[in-house]
């Protein structure tokens, strides 16, 4: 009969000793990680409003428009919205930690009245810890009027963000928008005229732009001096019209080298203008103007979400509320959180999101990457790393991976590329 020793590989001495009383050994653990555990870590909130002025024709968001007159609706909505704040706050203890960023997304915030927007700020008030928060709120232009805009600065709104897409009219006629240019540029003066930091979406590659028409919608952003510009590649999603009308050769979309071109030029026309990218697709003037909120998300720190089909995350588990309106409604008014499906992240799961979402911020610090997860990112997935060095889309130094000019095209695709190989090799 051979004896356990026989077989354990060499310099290893069978032993009974040294109890195992955690992992890793204590010479390991250190005071700045018990301050970090006692300091409330931030918290970032989005409230979502699924209501628009109409069903724009690329738009594959969840939103319902306001045809007829919906006021108890809405006003029911909102009740909705302020239950679900309380429920969420006392069920989770939202209020013990600072509350950095809110965002109003949607849909249309701006379309709702000005009780309804205080009714849901004083709720937010009253229900968590507001420590200096960034406040944006989206908008259509066509819903920013004057006295909209004095209560949203009331309300400390800090940031807008309005819903562009297009200056050439012919072109936002063809996305089922009411929005002129004029109204646009109106909205806009309107939003500065604010304080706030003021950000507006364009959409490169929609229904029939030309290189003029667009040319047209970069300059005449340029000259409103927003401090902020959002690119936005259209992509076409099966639940709008646009789908509808390609399948049937009833729309006209550039193709994916035109909507390069476009987005092209945009990216060299705005720095230029010395807007740097902040993001893949957000240009600030001087590179300035960061936004908490969604660099928040990029880096996988914590969000709570309140309204229908909201989703966002606390630690490493993401969840969604319900997206059946009547049914979001039902089960706040009943004491129950909304909450109809999630998902939580195994290791291998943060590795790939801070991959992939991190990357968006255009660059991944490789320490913090060892610090979060054990590894260095480059070493780990070397010869994909060394596959989009030689392709001109990463750039790699000591401390980071950053996008090249060419990666900020093609970020996602970059990002992609290295959260597959990271998820590879933790397999
Ligand atoms: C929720 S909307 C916010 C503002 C407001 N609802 C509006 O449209 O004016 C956010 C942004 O998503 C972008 N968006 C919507 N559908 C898109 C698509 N199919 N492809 C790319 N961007 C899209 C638009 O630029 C839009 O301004
Ligand atoms: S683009 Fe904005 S206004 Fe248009 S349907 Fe989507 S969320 Fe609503």
């Amino acid at each position: 009969m051979s004896t356990a020793t026989e077989e354990l590989p060499r310099g290893i001495e069978l032993t009974r000793k040294g109890f195992v009383t955690n992992y890793p050994p204590y010479r390991y653990w250190r005071g700045d990680v018990a301050q970090r555990f006692l300091t409330p870590a931030p918290l970032n909130i989005y409230v979502h409003t699924p209501y628009c002025v109409q069903r724009c024709a690329y738009c594959h968001y969840k939103t319902t428009t306001l045809s007829e007159n919906r006021k108890p609706e809405i006003d029911r909505y909102v009740s909705s919205l302020c239950r679900e704040i309380e429920l969420a706050s006392k069920r989770f203890d939202l209020k013990a930690r600072p509350t950095h960023s809110i965002y109003f997304g949607g849909g249309t915030p701006t379309l709702l009245s000005k009780d309804n927007l205080s009714r849901i700020m004083d709720t937010l008030r009253e229900h968590l810890t507001l420590a200096d928060p960034e406040i944006t709120v989206e908008g259509e232009p066509v819903t920013l009027i004057q006295a909209k805009a004095d209560h949203l600065q009331h309300l400390g709104v800090n940031r807008i963000s309005l819903g562009i897409q297009s200056f050439a009219d012919e072109i936002v006629l063809k996305t089922g928008r009411r929005d002129t240019e004029k109204q646009g540029l109106k909205a806009i003066e309107i939003a500065l005229g604010t304080g706030a930091v003021v950000n507006i979406d364009l959409m490169s590659g929609l229904a029939g732009e030309t290189d003029a028409t667009w040319a047209h919608t970069v300059e005449t952003a340029l000259g409103t001096g927003v401090q902020s510009l959002t690119v936005y590649k259209t992509e076409l999603y099966s639940n709008t019209d646009y789908y509808a009308s390609v399948k049937k050769d009833a729309q006209f979309l550039p193709s994916d080298e035109e909507e390069v071109k476009y987005a092209a030029h945009a990216i060299k026309q705005l720095e230029r203008a010395n807007y740097l990218p902040v993001n893949f697709f957000t240009f600030t003037k001087g590179g300035g103007f960061m936004q908490r909120h969604t660099t928040s998300k990029w880096r996988g720190d914590d969000i709570y979400s309140f309204g229908v089909s909201a989703f966002g995350a606390l630690g490493n588990i993401s969840v969604q509320n319900t997206s059946d309106l009547q049914k979001y409604s039902d089960m706040v008014e009943a004491g129950e959180l909304p909450v109809a499906r999630g998902y939580q992240l195994s290791a291998k799961d943060l590795m790939a999101r801070d991959v992939v979402l991190g990357l968006k911020l255009l660059r991944l610090d490789r320490k913090e990457f060892q610090r979060r997860h054990g590894f260095d990112l480059v070493k780990l997935v070397q010869p994909t790393v060394d596959a989009l060095v030689g392709g001109d889309f990463l750039t790699v130094t000591d401390a980071e991976l950053a996008l090249t000019r060419k990666g900020l095209l093609w970020g996602d695709y970059t990002g992609r590329q290295l959260s597959a190989a990271v998820d590879a090799v933790a397999s």
